[in-house]
């Protein structure tokens, strides 16, 4: 411990139980952990010399930005002694490179600082998600994110130009030049995107960013299926309008935060609904919306605000209603399978007592299974029968959330023995003594659900 308060001071070395409980739940209140101290580096350096204290005492080192991570991968183990580092001090921010469309930033800066930042400059963040607030760059880096956007500009990964990450010797990783395009070997910055904490701790980011669009038009419209959404989403980008966003919602999800008060976007909600941003005039999107045969839309010029706010609304809905810590299962199918998927879940979920609301990033494929009401007994169970038959429709288990400590036990339904053994062999080169987030992605899972 006294190498750590040397490290950083002493008051950030954090061991007060209460003051620490914060860091040891995860978002989702399925995954808690233990550990020795909470531990604030200010910047790489000091990060470097924590990851070093704790290689040289033995203890794991476990990253963690702003915990909003849905798969258990942000707090620490129970039982094996750790410490979190957290990176809320990581908070430096570069002024933009307008010309060079990027920006560098410490991995503790949240995406919505970050979106400020860009904003100011005239330009955006490719990836946008509606934990913003409180998601870090360098966590949503760290697990690859996804979110609303990918249909338009890809996920984390291809943001990435550069990162400066302390590997588990202690030693600094930076690649840090505002390259579109550099093949000088592996690409370790895409490597440690979606690592999850297991390859190094990521100190900053440099992130390309985007040209805003020029004008933006957003919709819910009423669709019958899923199919019917893919269709209308292909239709919208046929019209020439090019898609920045296509988000399935459904009745049950619609009724549920109606009940809270927020906005019903039509008196009766269809089975479904496509929440769909184009870049494009209000007219033209309504145009385009008609000309695909749609029979009831509500439109608004702009990113419509009070449209996604209906969608956004649905993580945190959902959580409050159940009476167990839901099950959520980001899982992705190929197009033509996502009502397939759909189907074949809500016998599963009623077999278990569950409600079952699903919605997601439709245009990616990527659906977001919501299992309400489960018997926290009965949770590896359920996730179990899903997963198998996301696996049965050749989907992928985990579309944009990571595998954390939720999914290790169905890796194999996801990856081949080839696939799995390569990934072992990288994390025993750069993490030889399994100083970094133990029991994230591989090996026991030894946090208490
Ligand atoms: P944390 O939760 O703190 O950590 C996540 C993982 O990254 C952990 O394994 C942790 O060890 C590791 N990690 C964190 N920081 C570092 C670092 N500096 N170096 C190395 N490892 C690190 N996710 C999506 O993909 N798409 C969405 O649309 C989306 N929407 C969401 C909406 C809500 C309301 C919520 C609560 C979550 C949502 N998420 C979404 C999940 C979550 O926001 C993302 O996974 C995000 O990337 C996590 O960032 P974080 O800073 O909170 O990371
Ligand atoms: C989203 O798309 O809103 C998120 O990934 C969060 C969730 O799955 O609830
Ligand atoms: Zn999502």
């Amino acid at each position: 411990m006294s190498d750590l308060v040397e490290a950083v001071g002493p008051s950030h070395v954090l061991t007060d139980p209460e003051t620490v409980a914060g860091y040891l739940t995860d978002w989702t209140g399925r995954w808690h952990g233990t550990a020795l101290a909470v531990v604030r580096p200010a910047d790489t350096a000091e990060t470097s010399a924590v990851v070093r204290a704790c290689a040289r005492a033995g203890i794991a080192v476990c990253p963690q930005g702003g915990n909003t991570g849905l798969v258990g991968g942000s707090v620490p183990p129970v039982g094996v002694p750790s410490i979190v580092v957290s990176t809320s001090r990581l908070d430096w921010i570069d002024d933009v490179d307008v010309p060079g469309r990027a920006v560098g930033a410490g991995a503790g800066v949240t995406l919505a600082r970050l979106q400020r930042s860009a904003d100011a400059a005239g330009l955006a963040c490719g990836v946008d998600l509606a934990a913003r607030d409180s998601a870090t760059v360098g966590g949503m880096v760290a697990t690859n994110a996804g979110g609303i956007n990918v249909v338009r500009y890809g996920a984390m990964r291809a943001q990435l130009l550069g990162v400066e990450a302390v590997l588990a010797s202690g030693e600094v990783l930076r690649r840090w030049k505002p390259l579109r395009k550099d093949n000088v070997g592996y690409d370790l910055p895409g490597l440690l995107a979606g690592s999850e904490g297991t390859l190094a701790v990521i100190t900053g980011v440099l992130l390309q960013l985007v040209h805003k669009p020029r004008r933006t038009a957003t919709a819910i419209a009423a669709v019958e299926n899923p199919a019917g959404a893919l269709a209308l989403a292909a239709a919208v980008e046929e019209s020439g309008i090019v898609v920045r966003a296509a988000e399935l919602m459904t009745r049950r999800g619609m009724d549920l935060i109606a009940s809270y008060g927020h906005r019903r976007p039509f008196a009766e909600p269809p089975p479904y609904s496509l929440l769909i941003e184009g870049e494009a005039a209000g007219t033209d999107l309504a145009a385009a919306l008609d000309a695909a045969g749609v029979v009831e839309a509500v439109l608004e010029e702009g990113s419509g605000a009070d449209l996604w706010a209906v969608r956004e609304a649905h993580t945190e809905t959902i959580a409050r209603d159940s009476s167990s810590p839901v099950v959520k299962l980001d899982v992705s199918v190929p197009l033509p399978a996502l009502e397939d998927l759909i189907d074949a879940v809500d016998p599963v979920a009623a077999e278990y007592g569950a409600r079952h609301i699903p919605f997601g990033h439709v245009a990616d494929g990527n659906l977001h299974v919501n299992l309400l009401d489960v018997d926290p007994g009965r949770a590896a169970e359920v996730t179990d029968r899903v997963l198998r038959i996301v696996a049965g429709l050749g989907g992928s288990i985990s579309a944009e959330h990571g595998v954390g400590r939720a999914k290790i036990p169905w890796l194999e339904l996801s990856r081949s023995p080839a696939d799995l053994a390569a990934m072992r062999t990288i994390k025993a080169a750069l993490d030889p003594h399994g100083l970094l987030n133990p029991g994230v992605l591989f090996g026991v899972n030894s946090s208490r659900e």
